[in-house]
């Protein structure tokens, strides 16, 4: 009888063997890719994927961008992958009708398969999104823009409150945005206020967690299995395996799947709760007759906890960013004053609205630029080349090949952006700046769903600010420029700023 050493032997063998193999043949010339230009060791192994995002923090995107100078606009990024940079296929590779479904692998991090950002499901999708975006098309926006406004006011208050201790120790701005993009999309999406600016929660086990966690969104993607499992696993047992320090976003997360149970369980009394239409409500009402699947408890609590994940911190770190900038070239802030001075002269007998400031077009060109640099999702968009295959930059990509593009490359083309890394809202003034160069939202049936409502948060809370007061930075900020790609970037250290109110 053969022993349990003499069959380990004998698997590990064949193992080894198997691999040995199949890297071989994915650097032979018969492999579908053999022709597109790349490292060999990235051809050979995602590994090397693996070495750069994960054991090196978000590197991979920085290698990407080398191996574009090296061996031009397609590469091969890994066994079955390539990286396009040639902003002219953008549009097709986003393109709005489904034909490059999103790849399964690379949005493990989002712990969603059924709902939201990681559902690759395309014929899903597509009727999901069907009921959910009038929920968030410009109109619906305007029409909520009083609710939105509450949370914006409350924000420039509190961050008003806090300019006299501001001088002495430094003001965390970024933590009131926080609090205020979370407060935005609960009560949009789900007419439910958290209370996190009210409460002043700014220290809330959440964003303890989440600071805790961006760090890790690669090592979550490579780990999808085991986190699968522990999500199935009671939080009260979670939180005796997981660390302490990122248990926040588990029990937030497990909130907003609560929400969904108790909105099941007696749905005429969560209703009359409500004050607009809301997520849930949309997505059990679509028209079964016309094809619709209500989506499971599962896939409601995936939607329930994707829209607070994807609404919040993005928007925040673009906020923070602008701030950041126009501290480090105050000339900046005084153009942005001088417009809003001239449009708002006393903008408490006058209020703020959003449909006035987007006509102010030296704040926008301020937003733009500060969604470009950095970009929020800076990072590749993978999808799957269709069983056809597609031509791109003369190269054929075969079937089932996965294939992205990252918004970096584009927002960054020295073509269009004389010195790119600068950041300079004037650009927006006296550039042309081609459509496709300018994609942090995304695009396509894919593209980000929450767009129209994060343009109307940052225009409002940016007009309230600039408006308001000046800012500077505080010697005890910490915030550096360089960041990692976590699918949105992180930056080491905290922006502190001294917050002087204008007239003073
Ligand atoms: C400055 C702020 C924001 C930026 C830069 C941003 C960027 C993006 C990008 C690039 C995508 C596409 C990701 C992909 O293709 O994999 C996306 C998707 C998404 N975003 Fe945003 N986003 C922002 C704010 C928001 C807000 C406020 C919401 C709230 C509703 C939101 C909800 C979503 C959702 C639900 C998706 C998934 C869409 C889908 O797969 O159909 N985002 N976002």
């Amino acid at each position: 009888m053969l022993s349990i050493f003499t069959v380990s032997y004998y698997a590990a063998g064949g193992w080894i063997g198997f691999w040995a193999l199949r890297v071989l043949y994915r650097l032979s010339p018969f492999h579908p890719l053999a022709k597109v230009p790349g490292p060999r060791l990235a051809a050979a192994t995602q590994l090397v994927e693996f070495y750069y995002n994960v054991l090196n923090d978000g590197q991979f995107i920085f290698k990407t961008i080398e191996w574009h100078e090296k061996y031009g606009p397609i590469v091969r990024i890994g066994p079955n992958e390539v990286h396009v940079n040639d902003p002219s296929f953008y549009n097709v590779l986003y393109s709005k009708d489904y034909r490059f479904p999103k790849s399964q692998g690379h949005y493990r991090f989002a712990q969603q398969t059924e709902g939201g950002l990681g559902n690759c499901n395309s014929r899903v999708h597509k009727s999901r999104r069907a009921v959910l975006d009038p929920l968030f098309s410009t109109q619906s926006v305007l029409k909520l823009e009083p609710r939105i406004r509450k949370y914006v006011d409350l924000a420039t208050t509190r961050i008003g409150r806090n300019a006299e201790n501001s001088e002495k120790e430094g003001f965390e701005i970024n933590s009131v945005f926080r609090c205020m993009t979370v407060d935005i999309i609960s009560e949009y999406a789900y007419s439910e206020a958290i209370g996190m600016l009210e409460n002043e929660r700014e220290n809330d086990p959440f964003f303890v967690g989440m600071d805790n966690l961006i760090g890790l969104t690669w090592l979550y993607s490579w780990t999808w299995r085991f986190q699968d499992l522990l999500r199935a696993l009671p939080f009260s047992l979670v939180s005796k395996i997981m660390p302490e320090d990122v248990l926040g976003v588990v029990a937030f997360q497990q909130q907003a799947e609560d929400r969904v149970v108790s909105f099941l369980a007696d749905t005429e009394k969560a209703k009359a709760k409500f004050t607009h239409t809301t997520v849930f409500e949309v997505l059990l009402n679509g028209n079964q007759e016309k094809g619709y699947e209500v989506p499971s408890l599962n896939a409601l609590k995936e939607e329930a906890w994707g829209f607070l994940a994807a609404g919040s911190e993005t928007t925040a770190a673009a906020l923070s960013n602008g701030i950041y900038e126009a501290c480090k070239e105050p000339s900046l802030q005084q153009k942005l004053y001088e417009e809003l001075l001239a449009e708002f002269p006393d903008p408490d007998s006058d209020p703020i609205t959003y449909k006035r400031a987007v006509q102010l077009p030296y704040l926008t060109a301020f937003i733009k630029e500060t969604l470009r640099t950095p970009p929020g999702v800076p990072g590749r968009l993978p999808r799957v080349v269709p069983k056809e295959g597609v031509t791109v930059c003369g190269q054929f990509i075969p079937g089932d090949t996965i294939i992205g593009m990252s918004s970096i490359l584009q927002q960054f083309d020295p073509n269009v952006y004389k010195n790119p890394s600068k950041f300079d809202p004037d650009r927006w003034i006296h550039d042309k700046i081609p459509e496709q160069s300018f994609v942090p939202f995304g695009k396509g049936s894919r593209g980000c769903q929450g767009m129209n409502l994060a343009w109307a948060e940052i225009y409002l809370i940016y007009a309230n600010l600039w408006r308001k007061y000046s800012f500077k930075l505080h010697e005890n900020s910490t915030l550096v420029d360089g960041w990692t790609d976590q699918f949105i970037p992180k930056r080491q250290g905290k922006l502190k700023v001294v917050v002087i109110p204008r007239g003073k």
